[in-house]
Order: C-alpha cells, then structure tokens, then sequence
C-alpha cells in the first residue's frame, strides 16, 4: 500500500508540536505493517536547507500565482517530498506567523496550495520513466493538510479521487477565512455549500478536510467521543457526530529511538527502570542548569506550549502552592507573552525554587523529563499529549487533568490503583487552582512514600507506548478504505 501523508511539520525539520513528532514516526511505524508512506512538507527555509541539492520530480508553472517544484528526498529512512514554492514556503519566521507572531496573511493560499499539490501527487502527477506514480490513499494531517481531501473530491488529478483520511491533532485550530478567498480556490462552485467547504458563513479548510474526508481519525480514543460535543468541538461538533463511525481515535506512539532514557545522548546519565537511581545524576545536573536548592521534596517540570489549552495561566499560583508544599519546579516554555511575563515574575518571587527558561529547547526538554520527579500537565483539553507518554517512559510522573489522551494514558494513583500496583500517575477533574493545588498536595505526599513513588514510576517505565498498535490500526483502517 502507497500512502502520501500531507502535513505543515514532522521532526527533524520542521516542529512547532506534538504534530511534529506524530507526522515524522508514522512512516516508520506503518512500514513494519507493510504500508510505504511518502510525506509531503511545504518548503520552509529550514526544509530546504536540510534536504540539501534535491532533484525535482515535477513542476506546477502556476500554483496559487507563483511556480513551485516538488523536490524528493529523505525523512530518515523514508521517502520525502517538498514543495518548493518561493512565493509561499521560503520566508523567514515561523510557519504560520511572522517572528513578531502575526499570521500570515496568505496562509489560505499556502495551505490550499499545499493541498492541491498534495491532491495532484496522489492522482498520480509525478511521472517516473514515462509512469504515473499514483498513491492508494491520502493522509491529511490538521488544517494545513486538510485541502488535500477537499481537492481529492471536488478536482482529483486525473479525473478519479484517492480515499483520503484526514487526522485530526488540535480541534482548536480550524483554518477559517473569508468568504472572498472562494472563487480563488479553484474548487466548482458547488463545493460552496454547507455540505462541502463552507463553514459558519466563511470558508473553512479543517471543516472542508472533515467533510470529504472518506475517513476522520483523531489521537485519542477520549478526544474522539469529546469532539462530539460543543465543549470540545469548537462549532465541528455536529459534524464530526453526523460523520458517525467514520470518526476513529487511535492513539498517537512514541518514538523510542529519540525518547528513550536507556541510551539518550542529552542526558547527564542514562539509566532505566532498573538502574532509576542513576536517574538522580540527571536531577542533580538539572538543579545546577537551572540554579535550584537541593532540597528533600520533588521536583516538577513543565514543557510546554504557555497557552490557555495547557492550564499555563494557572501556574503562577500553582508555583506559590508547590513552593508552600517544599517542592521546586522548572518550567521550558514559550507562547503567549503575558504568560511568559508573569512566569519570570514567579521566578523571581522565588529565586531557587522555581526557574524558568522561555524558548524552545529540544535537548534540554529532554533533560528535564530526565531530570524531573513529576511533570505538571493541567490542560483543559488535550487531543493526545505527548510530554505525559515522554514522562512516563522517563519516570517523570505525570500529573495530569483528565481529559482526552491525558485519560487515556496515565493510570490514576488511587487507593485501588495503588493496592493493585497498576498506577502510573495522578490525575484530577476539572482545572482550576484549587483542583490542581489539591492534585500537587496528592503528588507531594505520594512522594514521600518511596516505595509507592518508585512503583509508578516503574509502572510508568514499563507500560508500552510504541507506535505497534496504532500502526496497526492505522494499517487496517486504509484496508478497509481502499477496499
Ligand atoms: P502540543 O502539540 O499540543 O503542543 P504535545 O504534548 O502533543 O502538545 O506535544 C508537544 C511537543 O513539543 C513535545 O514533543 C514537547 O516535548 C515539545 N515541546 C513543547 N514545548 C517545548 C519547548 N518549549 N521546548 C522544547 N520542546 C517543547
Ligand atoms: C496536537 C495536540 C496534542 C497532540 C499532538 C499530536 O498538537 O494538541 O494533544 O498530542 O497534536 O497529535
């Protein structure tokens, strides 16, 4: 089975979160299950630069009122495909906000291109030795990728649509612009309708994807059922309940050559659940990276987006808590400027106890999870979350809201849980400051009983969170589709 995944990121080239991670391990995890995944990037500067002098296998003169190549190369082991559009890839910043945090003002333009592109290619655009290289099926990731399914349906490349399946990462993004930017898309006119791409009275590129898709698939069992409801589904909640049992959460993987404790290269000392003492050289280390006091309580950590999403606007005050409680805690973070102000406030208030680093920092997310006894993750929603699976696996506990993948994945420490020694970390209902002072209290005092601590981190350590699974399901869900 040939399968073209369509998204805006993938690790190592190009990351802003967790999407990067999933779109850059699942090539990998569906070749075990005999699926041959292509992915295709826009060209971002840091895109092009890796891929180094590629060969063009195709060119559009005209895509979106510029030219643009497709250039392959490799994803690690993998085939990869880039779209060379100067005009709307190669620009400095970020990928989809200048560096003062603007949106581009094109980004329909950019992403339409991208889909369309992306339609083309898996109609079979790319010609080799005089044969059309055509795909079994079109995987869009989020609403960058999710015009590819639009295009697939309404003008698919030589006349015949591929199945298509569009994933959804974040609900919360949706690609939404104005009505004007229709009779530019190159989509007939009768794509015009709230049965197709439009979405409130504008035009709505996650809505059109969740539409024509012949398949939705979001991250998490737990987030599939939430999106159902217009507390998490954001105005998409009728539709994705419409699209009924065309909507399937599979849980997203983690990638165990770049997140493994037992030989990563950015640790101040590797170990593993056997050798977990060891884990104390990294704690150590990371208290003098980030010039906290030894002291006897836990250490917490937090890597994260600082945004609404994550609970981040509680945790000033979840720092004055766990302070009061004789714990410290280190945060890597950026996003919102407000949030990131009144965290170096915070640090200031108390110096030794709780730092912070604003930026992002791969290798030092690392040697926090490493370095960390509990990693603090209060979202309000969370579609799968990746730093929980990341703890786990490093024996960094995480301390989670219950929702979405959150739910999915840890293991409340409860009386039961506990007894039965299946508990992996603490969860509690509903975010707010009081909840989660009540789950540190919990995380603190749980702390204190070494042998009880160990074994949720042990549990953590030992639970599988390999992408063997969801690539399976992943596998048969394109069976069915391609039938
Ligand atoms: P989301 O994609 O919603 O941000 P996830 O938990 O799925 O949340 O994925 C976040 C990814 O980004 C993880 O790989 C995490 O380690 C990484 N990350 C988040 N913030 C930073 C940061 N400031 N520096 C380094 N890595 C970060
Ligand atoms: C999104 C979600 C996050 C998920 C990631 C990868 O960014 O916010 O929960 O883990 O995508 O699927």
């Amino acid at each position: 089975i040939r399968v073209l995944s369509v998204a805006s990121e993938a690790v190592p080239l190009v990351k802003t979160g967790g999407l990067a991670d999933v779109v850059g391990a699942l090539p990998g995890a569906l070749a075990d299950e005999g699926v041959a995944v292509t992915t295709l990037l826009p060209g971002y500067p840091s895109v092009l630069k890796a891929l180094g002098r590629a060969r063009a296998v195709h060119t559009w003169p005209d895509l979106f009122g510029g030219p643009a190549r497709l250039l392959a190369g490799k994803l690690g082991a993998h085939p990869l495909y880039v779209l060379e559009a100067p005009d709307l890839f190669t620009r400095e910043g970020l990928p989809y906000a200048d560096a003062a945090g603007k949106d581009w003002p094109d980004n329909w333009r950019r992403f339409c291109a991208l889909g369309r592109a992306a339609a083309d290619i898996a109609g079979g655009a790319v010609v080799v030795r005089g044969k059309a290289q055509r795909f079994d099926l079109l995987h869009a990731h989020d609403w960058q990728g999710a015009m590819a399914a639009a295009y697939t349906r309404y003008a698919p490349f030589g006349g015949a649509a591929v199945p298509s399946v569009v994933t959804v990462h974040n609900i919360a993004f949706q690609g939404r612009f104005e009505a004007a930017i229709f009779p530019e898309t190159g989509l007939p006119s009768r794509a015009w309708h709230m049965q197709g791409v439009e979405y409130y009275g504008g035009f709505g590129m996650l809505k059109a994807g969740l539409f024509c898709a012949d398949a939705i698939t979001t991250v998490s069992p737990t987030y599939a059922r939430e999106i159902r409801s217009p507390r998490f589904g954001m105005g998409l909640e009728g539709l994705i309940a419409e699209r009924g049992s065309a909507v399937h959460g599979i849980l997203n993987g983690i990638d165990g050559e770049l997140w493994n404790p037992a030989h990563d290269a950015s640790l101040a000392a590797t170990y593993t659940a056997r050798t977990l003492s060891r884990k104390t050289i990294n704690k150590r280390a990371l208290e003098a990276e980030f010039g906290l006091v030894e002291e006897d309580g836990p250490l917490f950590v937090a890597i994260t987006r600082l945004t609404w999403q994550k609970g981040m606007d509680l945790l000033p005050e979840m720092a004055d808590h766990l302070v009061a409680q004789g714990a410290r805690l280190a945060v890597l973070g950026s996003g919102d400027a407000d949030l990131e102000a009144q965290l170096r406030a915070v640090a200031a208030r108390h110096p030794g106890r709780v730092a912070v680093r604003i930026g992002y920092d791969e290798a030092l997310s690392h040697r926090l999870q490493a370095g960390g006894d509990a990693i603090l993750i209060p979202s309000r929603f969370e579609p799968c979350g990746l730093t929980q699976l990341y703890g786990l696996a490093y024996g960094c506990v995480p301390v989670v809201a219950r929702t979405g993948g959150l739910a999915d994945t840890v293991i409340d420490a409860n009386p039961a849980a506990l007894a039965a020694g299946v508990a992996t970390g603490i969860q509690f209902d509903g975010v707010d400051a009081q909840n989660v002072a009540a789950a540190i209290e919990r995380t603190v005092a749980l702390y204190g009983q070494k042998d009880d601590w160990q074994r949720l981190q042990k549990n953590g350590m030992k639970a599988d969170f390999s992408w063997g699974a969801s690539g399976r399901a992943y596998a048969r869900l394109y069976k069915d589709l391609i039938g």
